[in-house]
């Protein structure tokens, strides 16, 4: 095979999502040929702020704003079709061009019975599970999004209960499909729902999936080859990672994960990029922590700095409006987090948001029953007992929103950065003192 002379850039959460990937995705993508999505589908919530204008992207990958630029859904995504198509509506409406958005034909479907599922299995389990239970490990929710994701990877695996964006494009195949896979979904939903539910008709789901099949037609693409074409045309690709690394159904904190490889290492199995054409990999991380949903988070604050943080940083859920769960930066989960997503370099964002603390503490160990550690416990049962280890340095009180050299920074930030570039023992080569593109640092 052929070397790669181009290696692909990416960009990924080093911490439970929100890092403010897109910004930075955003900022890149006009260097790049290609922006490509690998994981997760609208439970991802990217916010980007251009000229003043925000920006909420769910399944379009931030480079759309960037004119030129393939924005490619890869394979490894589940796709609404609806809310991928009304995303591109609000974006046209808004005068961005949406010509380049390509999606992937064996990227999954989330149909409208993922989404029933997902909402269903999450109330049966808050309601089913009693506080003694809960104890004994069993959990009582997993606080998803609510957007199919869970149940739509469910059915890749399964396979023959599968849709793929490929078979919206065969009407007489799919109708068939959903005939078998309605009558199986109304089976299951009778027996989880037993006091009613309002079953699938299997042509009335046919016929509103073909509909917006038809819709997306001209931008189904076999993306794998596209991608190839790209880089043999002495192209470059950016990653766009969804979700982040300590969600990641494998490495993060399950079961309080969403359902696919959110970390760097789904770039792969989500796009066909083989991983030696990757090079560069950023690792995005808050200056401090925050987590939406369920599941351990040893630093949550829940004093009156955590609901300061929560105000200043905006930390209200792109995706679900649900306020975001504050905690201090956590070095054991970003060290941890940074080795599993293989970051060649730090991005850290939110930097301006800690102005007005005294002081700032970090997690440098956990306390465990058994005893101190500085590894991440990556369980979310067993997290739950780890009690970290604080060190304390000086905050500071200037407003850095229009700094744009690291020296300008004040030297209790500059020693907050450097700690962390010891500890996690990656160079924070980014940082970001706002929303806006230009709020950013990129030092030499
Ligand atoms: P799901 O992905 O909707 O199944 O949700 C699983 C867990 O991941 C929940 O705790 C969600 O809040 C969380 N989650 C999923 N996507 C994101 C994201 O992009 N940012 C933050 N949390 C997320």
């Amino acid at each position: 095979m052929e070397a790669c002379t181009q290696k692909a850039s990416a960009v990924v959460g080093l911490q439970w999502g929100d890092e403010g990937k897109g910004k930075l995705v955003d900022l890149l993508a006009p260097q790049f040929d290609a922006v490509v999505r690998y994981n997760g589908g609208a439970n991802a919530g990217h916010s980007v702020v251009v000229a003043g204008e925000r920006y909420s992207l769910h399944l379009v990958p931030s480079g759309i704003l960037s004119p030129g630029v393939f924005a490619v859904v890869g394979n490894g995504v589940v796709v609404d079709p609806e809310r991928l198509l009304e995303e591109m509506k609000t974006l046209s409406d808004r005068g961005v061009d949406v010509s380049k958005l390509v999606v992937s034909d064996r990227a999954h479907v989330v149909m409208p019975y993922h989404k029933e599922e997902d909402a269903l299995r999450e109330e049966l389990l808050s309601t089913s599970v009693s506080e003694k239970t809960e104890s004994k490990g069993v959990i009582a929710a997993i606080g998803t999004t609510k957007r199919g994701i869970g149940p739509a990877y469910a059915d890749k695996v399964q396979r023959a209960t599968a849709i793929r964006i490929g078979d919206l494009l065969r009407p007489a195949i799919l109708r068939e499909k959903l005939t078998m896979i309605c009558s199986m979904k109304n089976a299951i939903f009778a027996a989880l729902r037993p006091d009613g539910h309002t079953a699938f008709d299997a042509d009335a789901v046919a016929d509103e999936m073909i509909a917006l099949g038809e819709q997306l037609r001209p931008m189904i693409k076999d993306t794998a080859y596209l991608l190839d074409d790209v880089r043999k045309a002495g192209g470059t690709i950016l990653f766009e990672g969804a979700n982040a690394t300590m969600l990641d159904v494998d490495h993060g904190t399950f079961p309080y994960v969403t359902s696919s490889n959110s970390s760097a290492l789904g770039m792969g199995p989500g796009t066909g990029v083989p991983p030696q054409c990757i090079g560069r990999i950023i690792g995005v991380v808050k200056a401090y922590s925050t987590r939406v949903g369920g599941g351990p988070m040893p630093t949550e604050l829940f004093d009156s700095v955590g609901d300061e943080i929560r105000v200043r940083g905006r930390e209200f859920g792109t995706t679900t409006g649900r306020p975001r769960r504050v905690g201090w930066l956590d070095l054991v989960q970003l060290k941890y987090a940074a080795m599993i997503s293989g970051a060649t370099e730090l991005c850290i964002t939110l930097l301006d948001v800690l102005s007005g603390e005294d002081e700032l503490k970090l997690a440098v160990a956990y306390d465990m029953p058994e005893g101190r550690t500085d590894r991440f416990v990556a369980d979310g049962y067993a997290l739950v007992d780890a009690k970290p280890v604080y060190e304390t340095m000086a905050g500071f009180s200037q407003d850095i929103t229009g700094a744009r050299t690291f020296d300008e920074l004040p030297a209790e930030a500059k020693a907050y950065i450097k700690r962390v570039e010891e500890f996690v023992g990656v160079r924070v080569g980014i940082v970001s003192v706002g929303p806006d593109r230009e709020q950013t640092i990129i030092r030499d």
